[in-house]
């Protein structure tokens, strides 16, 4: 099928999953109509995802771009066309409202995941939300509730912790769940960033707590957290932590900004930062292990650096974001003078997610952690299973994020985390 094909198909209404697909696949699949809000950097993240995930792996439904929403009508159009997306929106409620629109994508600061994902669900839509899956515990848990309630009628919630799909990730969880590492000690999780050091960086929405809730913390420890709780496979009980905000006023924003860039020269004056720009944190396994987390987006030189590392009574797996084609694995059972860590290169047929890429060696990259998200929810959708991470697991990371700052406001004692509630 060929763009302008593609647009024209997308733009038809009323079809829904249980349609066939258009085009020229003689097989053709029934069809998940996707509308997406917001376009920018995550917009565009989630746009390849949806673009390609259809067309590597054997899918049950076939994604179609069917609509994209922004708050520039001339904007969203041109997003909209250089995106793939057959249709332009300017209100997220007419985009929810739409027939073709299967299921809702979250691609906004966490300020507007609550209202449009409970108004998607309510509407019988499937919904993507990125992470952090709210600014607070109680809109993750009302998001939660409504996912509840919508997973009766058959309609699935999934939150966008995509590190999980980094095929090294998902072979380390494979390993732990194998108990090639064994019992758990210690969980070391870091999140290094630098785009903020320099102080005449603009106040972006990043950086005020009514649109992003909180900094470094739920941007990136949100992923630390998630990582941690999803490799161990249980909560954590418990963190005592430690923030701070070292820049603390900023120039207005000067124009536009999207993901880690924007400019202001201090024209427009200047505002204070309401985040914290750094978190630290240790915390507690119920099964005894015991975690360490850093979060920053002061730390000069990295650009995006998760760090990971699980120690074991049989062994260590570590893993770096910056090199996400490898892991590295020591087995602490082999003899010790030929022990220690190994690389094991993640690019293998029988690595998770790599069946339908490239032959061995043929690296991947973080894009693709997009296609794999988009995939997994696809396969969930079909086959009528829960998506992970679940709303309830991003409602959980919310809890242990605001138990990191209950405890910095306190000198950082310790605070426990409220377990889940079963499902
Ligand atoms: N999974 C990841 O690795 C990752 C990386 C970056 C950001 N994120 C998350 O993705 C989300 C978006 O971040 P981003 O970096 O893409 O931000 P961004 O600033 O690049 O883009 C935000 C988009 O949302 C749109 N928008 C904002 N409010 C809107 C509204 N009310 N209606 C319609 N559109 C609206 C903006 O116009 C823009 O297109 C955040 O929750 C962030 O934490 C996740």
């Amino acid at each position: 099928m060929d763009e302008e094909d593609f647009r024209m198909a997308g733009s038809s209404t009323g079809t829904t999953a249980r349609e066939p697909g258009e085009g020229n696949d003689p097989e053709a699949k029934p069809v998940l109509g996707v509308g997406m809000v917001g376009y920018a950097f995550m917009g565009a993240a989630h746009s390849q995802g949806w673009r390609t995930a259809g067309r590597v792996f054997d899918l049950p439904l076939t994604p179609r771009l069917a609509a994209v929403c922004g708050r520039d009508g001339r904007a969203v159009r041109a997003a909209a066309d250089k995106l793939g997306w057959a249709a332009a929106e300017t209100d997220w409620r007419a985009l929810i409202a739409r027939d073709d629109v299967d299921l809702v994508d979250i691609c906004t600061p966490g300020d507007s995941h609550a209202e449009i994902a409970v108004a998607a669900l309510e509407a019988g839509k499937h919904v993507l939300c990125e992470k952090p899956l709210a600014n607070s515990v109680e809109e993750a848990e009302a998001m939660t509730v409504a996912a509840q309630l919508a997973a009766e009628r058959g309609q699935l919630a999934m939150t966008g912790f995509n590190y999980r799909r980094v095929p090294a990730m998902a072979l380390a969880r494979r390993m732990v769940d194998e108990g090639r590492i064994g019992t758990l000690r210690h969980v070391r999780v870091s999140y290094l960033q630098d785009w903020l050091v320099d102080p005449s960086f603009p106040l972006t929405w990043r950086l005020q707590k009514p649109y992003a809730g909180s900094g470094a913390l739920g941007d990136l420890g949100a992923h630390a957290v998630d990582l941690a709780q999803f490799l161990v496979g249980e909560p954590i009980a418990g963190v005592s932590a430690l923030t701070e905000t070292f820049v603390r006023e900023r120039p207005l924003l000067d124009g536009a900004s999207s993901g880690l860039s924007a400019a202001g020269g201090g024209e427009a004056g200047f505002g204070q930062v309401t985040v914290d720009d750094a978190a630290l944190f240790t915390a507690r396994f119920a099964s005894g292990a015991l975690a360490s987390f850093e979060a920053t987006r002061f730390a000069t030189g990295r650009k995006n650096a998760l760090k990971v590392e699980l120690n074991g009574e049989r062994g260590s797996l570590a893993f770096d974001l910056e090199r996400l084609n490898e892991l590295f694995f020591h087995d602490q059972t082999e003899p010790g003078d030929s022990a220690g860590f190994r690389r094991i290169l993640v690019t293998e047929p029988g690595h998770p997610y790599l069946e339908a890429w490239w032959p061995p060696g043929h690296g991947l990259g973080y894009e693709h952690t997009f296609v794999h998200q988009a995939r997994d929810l696809v396969h969930a959708i079909a086959e009528h299973t829960t998506p992970a991470p679940s709303f309830a697991d991003g409602l959980q990371v919310q809890r242990v994020l605001a138990a990191v700052e209950e405890s910095a406001a306190k000198n950082s004692v310790f605070t426990p985390v409220p377990s889940p509630v079963p499902a």
